[in-house]
């Protein structure tokens, strides 16, 4: 809660363009939400640096993403979206939050476990403590729910146990946050292996959406998509890649999976692809317009990062100093 009112976080990596996954399963569902919450949106460029990049591309990717972020609808005035490197509060929150986790806790963090496997020659410190610095995020804006996808329940469970042993420690200091069960944000599989969830970070371009490609682009690797050898459309799990399809079909278009199927019933596989694909290119134009309308408006975007930021700080700062205060720190000097 914060003044009052509910309050939720969440962030995106800012390394690559996100992918139609991201959109469908959070971003267009994080719209739906702005009036009940109070927003916190960060584009967590800190949590980038775990994994080692281009400063030059980290900055570009960074602005695009906080520029999608309106471009699909959140309105910058009631949602706060901001970079997290520009709040030191989160570092200096995760810091102190460090020292109240356990290092079998976090040995057991199975997305650890799978980035040190894909990132072996950095294994670095911060990889490893990946979930505390996420904690301090969720923690600092006293967040009620967070609205994290299946891969990120466990950094979720592990952020509630941190602040409920602070809380045992030192009194009612943190919000213990929730799972925010949406209505249905889909979870989108990729178009090439649909067992697989949809990353931004896969090698084969073919196996993703990604939120700027161009209409002829989108439709090639819908075309391009695996599907079966049924020859049917159905919505089962033995058929991943048509499921997948209808899937994102329904996301886009908000139909109900019954009025989905009815629609393409008697269609071949091709053309379920091509109604899919032209579904996904008329959602997303509107989407790239505004994108490219909000490249060329510097001033405005530097406004927004400005004044979000310094909400974000105003929040954020308020938490820190009730923590500061609480593990012992001196009172500063007015
Ligand atoms: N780890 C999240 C991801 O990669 C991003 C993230 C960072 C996040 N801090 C967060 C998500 C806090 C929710 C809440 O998807």
């Amino acid at each position: 809660m914060l003044d009052g009112k509910k309050s939720l976080f969440s962030g995106m990596q800012a390394t690559g363009t996100i992918t139609l996954g991201n959109y469908l399963g959070a971003l267009k569902n994080w719209v739906e939400i702005e009036d009940e919450y109070m927003c916190f949106y960060g584009v967590v460029d800190m949590h980038s640096i775990t994994v080692r990049q281009d400063p030059k591309l980290l900055r570009k990717n960074a602005r695009n993403l906080l520029m999608l972020y309106i471009a699909a609808g959140l309105d910058p005035e009631k949602n706060c979206i901001y970079y997290q490197s520009h709040v030191s509060a989160h570092a200096e929150l995760g810091w102190i939050l460090n020292c109240f986790t356990y290092m079998g806790e976090m040995n057991r963090m199975t997305q650890f476990k799978d980035k040190a496997a894909k990132h072996a020659d950095n294994i670095n410190c911060g990889l490893f403590t990946y979930p505390i610095l996420m904690a301090a995020d969720i923690l600092l804006f006293q967040s009620d729910v967070v609205p994290v996808g299946i891969d990120q329940r466990q950094h979720l469970e592990i952020c509630r146990d941190i602040a409920i042993r602070f809380n045992n420690i030192y009194g009612d200091v943190f919000t213990i946050p929730e799972a925010y069960v949406g209505k249905t944000g889909a979870k989108i599989m990729s178009l090439q292996e649909p067992t697989k969830k949809m990353s931004k970070s896969d090698t084969n371009p073919n196996a993703h959406i990604l939120l700027l490609d161009e209409p002829a682009v989108i439709m090639k690797k819908f075309k391009r998509a695996v599907t079966d050898s049924e020859g049917r459309i159905a919505y089962n799990e033995d058929q991943p890649g048509i499921h997948n399809l209808i899937d994102i079909y329904c996301a886009t278009t908000k139909s109900s999976v019954e009025s989905a199927l009815a629609e393409f019933d008697g269609l071949g596989y091709g053309a379920l692809k091509q109604r899919v694909g032209e579904a996904v290119v008329a959602e997303l134009e509107p989407v790239q317009k505004k994108f490219y309308d909000l490249s060329k408006n510097k001033d405005y975007i530097d406004q927004i990062i400005k004044n979000n930021g310094e909400k974000a700080a105003y929040y954020a700062g308020k938490t820190l100093r009730k923590v500061q205060r609480k593990v012992g720190f001196p009172d500063r000097i007015r």
